[in-house]
């Protein structure tokens, strides 16, 4: 059976942030949310997360989950962390095995704690890692037959064994049984006073316990995050990745450096990305579909060939197949735009279907309302859809044509085929097939002089 241990309970100094440090983000996903889904995917009978600083605000925002939170009063080291977890833990058979995992290692993936756990043979596996730098990190010290003695920690390392470039990654795998009969074994006389994990490689050596090593598939993957500007660094190395994924199943990525993905986003056949677009949530771009520069894309399906010009935003929307949103759209919550219709500049949809071939092109407002097909939105047309307290729906049926500057009191309803005037201020139904203009008749006063300047 597997236990994975997650340790999360230390405070994350080096963020100075009031956060506590695995609810930052990568990828806009929490790195303890991150760690977690690759954990789950091996299927553990428990995953306990051991928690100190911020204990409680992480607690809330896993409200709910499967899992369990152990409390380190104090953080007295790595080897004390674990030691919380062992009493919820199950040291039943020769089977148990516990994973070790870092709150703030945040990518390290499924198949390289699989890669990992496979290398175990009965006793203790450690991932580790070759670094050109391997400063602050603890080193892993063989013999001369590659056999691994133990594991130093950089400030208790001679100089002969700061010269090793092998490290430890922090995450192992070990037999649950042995785990708790090592750590009880471990004491803190060391430079930082701390209760080393690290201490038991060696007193698993010196049983002449089994003890393995594996590699991570990639050098991201046990990254650490210990300030903002390594979270930075993280960030641009796991939007690589997404980049790169994307663009080998065909995705055209103007610039694969210029591109953030926030969320999951699948695409079809010939999708082309301009630069600077964010992608958050769960977005679905069909074949063909065309985003340009500097976009923000939320929660959004999108039709076959549907282009969305620069700089614009789409949170909760729907869109059919051949639309064309934007430049400087902004699509809300609700909105559904149907085949083939436009919504250009400066045009804001809320809670609103924009039926087949309908076209709303510049500077319009248009909440709350269900507009048919081919109908032509003039430009400044607002639904004022709000009294201050309630707010009311706008219908507007087929092949209506609203003239510009008008407005739109809801409730209010404007039939087939109805034209309105331009600067219309609409307060009742406009009837079908009819023109409706409202507003004050044009006149023209005769032998009208400008004032003068008075000398
Ligand atoms: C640890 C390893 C080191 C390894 C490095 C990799 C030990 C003694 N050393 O060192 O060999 O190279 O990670 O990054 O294990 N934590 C707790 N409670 C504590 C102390 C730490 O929950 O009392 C958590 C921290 O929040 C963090 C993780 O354990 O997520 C690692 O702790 P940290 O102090 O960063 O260990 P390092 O000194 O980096
Ligand atoms: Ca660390």
């Amino acid at each position: 059976m597997l236990n994975v241990i997650i340790l999360a309970a230390g405070q994350g100094t080096r963020m100075r942030s009031s956060l506590p440090k695995v609810l930052h983000k990568i990828g806009g996903q929490t790195m303890l949310s991150h760690i977690l889904e690759s954990a789950r995917q091996l299927r553990p009978a428990k995953v306990l997360v051991v928690v100190g600083h911020g204990a409680e605000l992480i607690q809330q925002s896993f409200a709910g989950q499967d899992m369990q939170f152990v409390q380190q009063q104090q953080q007295l080291g790595t080897g004390h962390a674990v030691q919380q977890a062992l009493p919820h833990l199950r040291a039943g058979t020769a089977e148990d095995v516990t994973l070790v995992l870092y709150g703030d290692v945040p990518l390290v993936q499924t198949a390289t704690l699989t890669t990992l756990l496979q290398a175990r043979a009965g006793g203790l596996a450690l991932l580790t890692e070759r670094l050109t730098d391997p400063s602050g990190y603890g080193r892993i010290v063989r013999d001369n037959q590659g056999r691994i003695l133990g594991i130093v920690e950089h400030k208790d390392a001679s100089p002969e064994q700061l010269a090793i470039s092998e490290v430890n990654t922090g995450i192992m795998a070990v037999g649950t049984a042995d785990l708790c009969r090592w750590l009880g074994m471990i004491n803190n006389h060391n430079s930082q006073g701390e209760y080393y994990l690290t201490d038991i490689v060696a007193l698993a050596a010196a049983e002449g316990s089994a003890i393995s090593s594996a590699q991570p598939a990639h050098n991201w993957e046990t990254f650490g995050v210990n300030s903002r500007l390594q979270q930075a660094q993280l960030e641009r190395l796991w939007q690589a990745e997404q980049a790169t994924r994307l663009l080998s199943q065909g995705v055209a990525l103007a610039d694969p450096a210029r591109f953030d993905l926030r969320g999951s986003l699948q695409c079809g056949q010939d999708v082309f990305i301009d630069v600077g677009c964010v992608f958050a949530g769960s977005v679905q771009l069909a074949d063909g579909v065309q985003i340009g520069p500097h976009c923000v894309i939320k929660d959004a399906v999108l039709g076959a060939n549907s282009r969305v010009h620069a700089y614009s935003h789409i949170e909760g929307a729907q869109l059919a197949q051949d639309t064309s949103i934007g430049p400087y759209a902004r699509l809300r919550p609700g909105t559904q735009i149907e085949a083939g219709a436009h919504v250009g500049n400066f045009v804001e949809l809320k809670k609103t279907r924009l039926g087949q071939q309908s076209k709303a092109n510049h500077l319009a407002y248009l909440g709350d309302a269900d507009i048919g097909a081919r109908v032509n939105i003039g430009a400044g047309t607002i639904t004022c859809n709000y009294d201050g307290v309630n707010k009311f729906q706008t219908i507007i049926e087929d092949d209506v044509f609203v003239g510009s500057d008008s407005q739109l009191v809801a409730p209010v309803k404007l039939g087939r085929g109805a034209t309105l005037g331009a600067g219309t201020t609409l307060t009742r139904d406009a009837p079908a097939g009819q023109l409706t203009v409202a507003r004050v008749a044009q006149k023209t006063i005769n032998n009208w002089q400008r004032p003068k300047e008075k000398k």
